[in-house]
């Protein structure tokens, strides 16, 4: 089942090979692999669903934690492409950048989980209706389209397709953060969580900002 798993791709079939190679052993590569990072995001939520199912948590208790990590992975790939044109071309910019879209996946597979739980607690499709029109709600669902685009667009198969349209599909992130604060701060009328964590997102794209166009004739 392991080995059927990992045979899926090239890098799988790289997995297998260390992982013979070393006799069975875990070496640098596995937890340099994409698999490692994919099982590191999930442990979160892997635990918030044992939670969830040994009946620790309900519904209503999950839409913080799954709403949260969301912001947080966000946070993380969007960091990322600042980082880059700031610092530049260096082994670990590099390296960030190579794994921007599994990070970004996990934002958008948190949110999916977040809207899944909400659905669980609403119950009814009248009752979640009947609160669209608030503002810390329609705020939360046009966040959740927003981050759908570059969510769904996420692979290997959409890149190909869409060649230069895909980066564009990806810049649909920043009017879904922004959303996301809104939706945040509405809900709770107080906005220094979602404040604290869209930050360094803001703070970094200035700094980019500022290097480019120091750097660019005048
Ligand atoms: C599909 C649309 C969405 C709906 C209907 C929705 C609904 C909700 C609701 C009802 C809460 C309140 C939970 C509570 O009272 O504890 C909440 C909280 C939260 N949501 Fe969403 N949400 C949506 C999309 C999103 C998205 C896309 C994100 C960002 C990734 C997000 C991030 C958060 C965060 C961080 C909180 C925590 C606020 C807090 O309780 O401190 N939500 N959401």
């Amino acid at each position: 089942m392991y080995r059927a798993w990992l045979t899926g791709g090239k890098c799988g079939k790289r997995l297998i090979a260390n992982h013979t190679a070393t006799n069975g052993a875990i070496n640098a590569n596995d937890l340099n692999g994409r698999y490692f990072l994919w099982v590191l995001m999930a442990l979160p939520g892997i635990g918030l669903l044992v939670g969830y199912s040994r009946g620790a948590m309900d519904a209503m208790n999950m839409l913080h934690p799954t709403g949260e990590f969301g912001v947080r992975f966000m946070v993380i790939a969007m960091c990322i492409g600042p980082l880059a044109d700031i610092f530049g071309s260096r082994g670990w910019t590099q390296w960030l950048l190579r794994r921007r879209r599994w990070i970004g996946f996990a934002a958008f597979a948190y949110s999916v989980a977040h809207l899944i739980f909400y659905i669980i607690d609403m119950g009814t499709l009248a009752d979640m209706l009947a609160e669209l029109d608030a503002p810390g709600i329609w705020t939360g669902w046009l966040a959740m389209l927003l981050m759908a685009v570059p969510g769904v667009l996420s692979n290997d198969a959409s890149m190909r397709w869409l060649k230069r349209g895909w980066k564009r599909a990806q810049q649909f992130a920043y009017p879904a953060a922004l959303f996301t604060v809104l939706h945040w701060g509405l809900l709770e009328w107080h906005w220094g969580g979602a404040l604290v964590h869209i930050a360094p997102v803001v703070l970094l794209n200035i700094i980019r900002i500022i290097k480019l166009k120091g750097l660019s004739p005048a």
